[in-house]
């Protein structure tokens, strides 16, 4: 048995001809930060949306908490404790920011609310709504729309509406993406602060953000793995190199 909180096996996922995600297997072990880096089009976001339910796998397992999860849709995997965040934007612009972490916390409650008299279930959305922001330093912002915030505090944001939801472990897809040095900084932060209680797997860009922050390297290159490890024992290895960190500053 392993001791990861997340792990896959023989994962792949086909589009037609396309082969997106070919045979992974990675274990994700609990509380640590484990990044995935690699080329455009190695298959990172696909390889997140099989873990969170966007897409059922074309082969293999997944399982969370020794659970087998290969089949459960978005709403289960939230359920089960699995948080997702978006490399697009999921934010609703003309909503204030509690309100768009309030559908978050909802997500997480009984399908049928007959069971709850409407104002606990809604007190314990809105605590936990509040909770989130407060956590992801908006707890000033809570009413204002969240269009008129700053493109750093929408990506606070939508890392709120996830915390909401009250995840075990974080998908990240591209937190730093659009931001300016300081508003990466102040991520990065957040997430350093998050992985005390969360399993984080993160892709990102950013090679400095990479080797700052995490603890466990996977780097995929066409759907494949091609090597897991600690951040140094990566960036030394040599078919690595070649693939792909030999390629310059260019491009995640
Ligand atoms: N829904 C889809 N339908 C068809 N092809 C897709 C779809 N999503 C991704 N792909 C293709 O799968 C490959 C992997 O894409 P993706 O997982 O987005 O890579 P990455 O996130 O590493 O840049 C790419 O060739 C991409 O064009
Ligand atoms: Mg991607």
């Amino acid at each position: 048995m392993t001791e990861a909180i997340l792990s896959t096996r023989n994962l792949s996922k086909l589009f037609g001809a396309l082969v997106a995600v070919d045979g992974v297997t990675i274990d994700f072990a609990p509380g640590k930060i484990h990044a995935i880096i690699g080329p455009n089009g190695a298959g990172k976001t696909t390889l997140i949306n099989l873990l969170c339910g966007d897409l059922s796998p074309s082969q293999g397992t997944i399982a969370f908490k020794d659970r087998d999860i290969t089949k459960l849709t978005p709403f289960q995997t939230s359920r089960a404790g699995i948080g997702r965040s978006y490399q697009k934007s999921n934010i609703f612009p003309e909503f204030s920011c509690l309100e768009n972490c309030w559908l978050g916390a909802q997500s997480r409650l009984p399908t049928s609310m007959k069971f709850f008299r409407p104002a606990e279930g809604y007190g314990e959305v809105r605590a936990r709504a509040e909770r989130a922001l407060d956590l992801c330093g908006l707890g000033r912002r809570m009413n204002v729309r969240a269009a008129q915030i700053s493109h750093g505090e929408q990506r606070q944001l939508e890392i709120a509406m996830m915390l909401a939801t009250e995840p075990e472990l974080l998908l990240l897809d591209e937190p730093l993406a659009g931001m300016g040095t300081e508003e990466a900084a102040a991520i990065l932060e957040l997430l350093k602060e998050l992985a005390r209680d969360h399993t984080l797997v993160l892709i990102e860009h950013d090679m400095d953000a990479v080797f700052s922050i995490a603890e466990v390297l996977t780097v995929m290159d066409n759907g494949r793995v091609l090597v897991t490890g600690a951040p140094e024992e990566v960036r030394r290895n040599r078919a690595v190199q070649e693939a792909y960190l030999g390629m310059g500053d260019e491009g995640a």
